[in-house]
């Protein structure tokens, strides 16, 4: 694991309010099964939970990390793992500045594989309208419309929160950009809404980075 992103226990000491180490943790993750009520599980714990249409999220108090996990599926496909393995992708091309350093934590008796992905500060909708009016003026400093619209049209599924590309063009460049449009391409990112496009340290990440790869709801209702 890199450095920078060593997630040693003295150093989750370091940061913890509550003291949890990661043993500690991985204890209480120990708990969770395929019954699990992760909000109840949550609130008992004092730990944050949120959810979407795939993934499981846990935020713990003093802890740099998101704590991401699937529940097992028929066909084992796991988004959390899913972002885990763009993340080194991105690295091999040398954009993993864009997206969140994420990787397994721990597998429980339960067989539940539990990632860690570091915490945004803020997805898109959570921007006020005071940090909003500040980004779009920061964005108009440069003309940069054309060109970003040149990424966006080299995207498959292009990200809908076009102050965020605008920024991310500013922070990153055209090179990167465009690299980052054909790694998004190539694995299936298509689901970039403003709940997965974010900032951390006022830098434009994506926080949801597996796509959305499950059979649709109509597919439920073919048979
Ligand atoms: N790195 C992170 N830092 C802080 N909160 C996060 C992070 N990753 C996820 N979350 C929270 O957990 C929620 C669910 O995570 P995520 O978006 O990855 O799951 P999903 O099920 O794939 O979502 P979607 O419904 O967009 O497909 C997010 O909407 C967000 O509130
Ligand atoms: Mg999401």
């Amino acid at each position: 694991m890199e450095k920078a992103h060593s997630i040693q226990r003295t150093r989750i000491k370091k940061e913890s309010v509550n003291k949890m180490t990661k043993k500690e943790i991985c204890e209480k993750l120990e708990e969770i099964d395929l019954y699990t009520l992760c909000r109840k599980f949550a609130r008992t714990n004092g730990w944050e939970y949120h959810s979407g249409a795939c993934k499981e999220c846990f935020l713990i108090n003093g802890f740099p990390y998101a704590i991401k996990f699937v529940f097992p599926t028929e066909d084992e496909w796991d988004e959390a793992a899913q972002e885990a393995m763009i993340y080194e992708a991105a690295k091999k091309q040398g954009i993993e500045r864009i997206f969140l350093f994420t990787t397994l934590f721990y597998v429980n008796q339960a067989g539940i594989k539990f990632y860690i992905q570091e915490k945004i500060d803020t997805s898109s909708c959570g921007l006020s309208y005071e940090a909003k009016a500040r980004l779009k003026e920061k964005a108009n400093k440069k003309n940069n419309k054309p060109k970003v619209r040149e990424i966006l049209y080299e995207m498959k599924s292009p990200p809908r929160d076009d102050l965020w590309t605008a920024r991310a063009y500013q922070i990153y460049g055209k090179k990167f950009m465009q690299k980052f449009a054909e790694l998004t391409n190539t694995y299936g990112i298509n689901d970039l809404h403003p709940g997965n496009t974010g900032y951390l340290n006022n830098r434009p990440v994506l926080l949801d980075f597996a796509g959305y790869h499950r059979e649709s709801f109509d597919n439920y209702y073919s048979s």
